[in-house]
């Protein structure tokens, strides 16, 4: 019981497609409403990072029905702890910029992840950090950003072409 905070990475065991994306951004902002669990996901082939904030229970739940889901493999819950308030106002999700700046890179995401074989909790703060500075990257118009039922451009690719 009480407000927590996740954080987990998994690997996609195939890359999605992008109307799986969207399909599963529809997704996780139906259920976070209904169950008031805010998260913040970055996706990318290799790895996908994912902070969530919400009741223990809920978050249990969420937790549970990620780790059925075939498309994830290797999930590993990096940091899980009691929280005083959130800091996620919009459940977001996006994919690794194309056009990575100097926190979210794919470098920074495999360095998270070998992180995460010696030490958990330190692989959890830096993953945090990352989230944070994606999230606030996002909420600023980066074009990386899906909307679910935005009717605008959504550009998965962080490229221009199909804008
Ligand atoms: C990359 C990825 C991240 C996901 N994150 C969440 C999430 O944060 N919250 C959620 O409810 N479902 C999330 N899902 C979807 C769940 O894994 C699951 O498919 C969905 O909740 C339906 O579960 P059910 O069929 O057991 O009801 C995610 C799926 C993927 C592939």
């Amino acid at each position: 019981m009480g407000l927590h905070t996740l954080v987990f990475m998994s690997n996609p065991r195939r890359p999605l497609e992008e109307h799986e994306l969207k399909a599963i951004a529809c997704e996780i902002h139906e259920r976070a409403a209904k169950v008031n669990v805010k998260s913040v996901l970055l996706y990318s082939p290799e790895y996908i990072f994912e902070v969530l904030e919400g009741d223990s229970d809920d978050l249990d739940r969420v937790l549970g029905r990620i780790s059925r889901d075939e498309r994830h493999g290797n999930i590993q819950v990096l940091l899980y702890r009691p929280i005083e308030s959130r800091w996620i106002t919009d459940t977001s999700m996006g994919v690794l910029p194309s056009q990575p700046n100097k926190v979210v890179n794919r470098e920074s995401l495999t360095m998270i992840a070998d992180t995460a074989l010696q030490n958990t909790e330190r692989a959890g703060e830096a993953a945090l950090g990352m989230l944070t500075e994606f999230y606030h990257a996002m909420s600023s118009g980066a074009p990386c950003i899906i909307e679910p039922g935005s009717s605008g451009a959504q550009d998965l690719t962080g490229s221009n072409e199909h804008a």
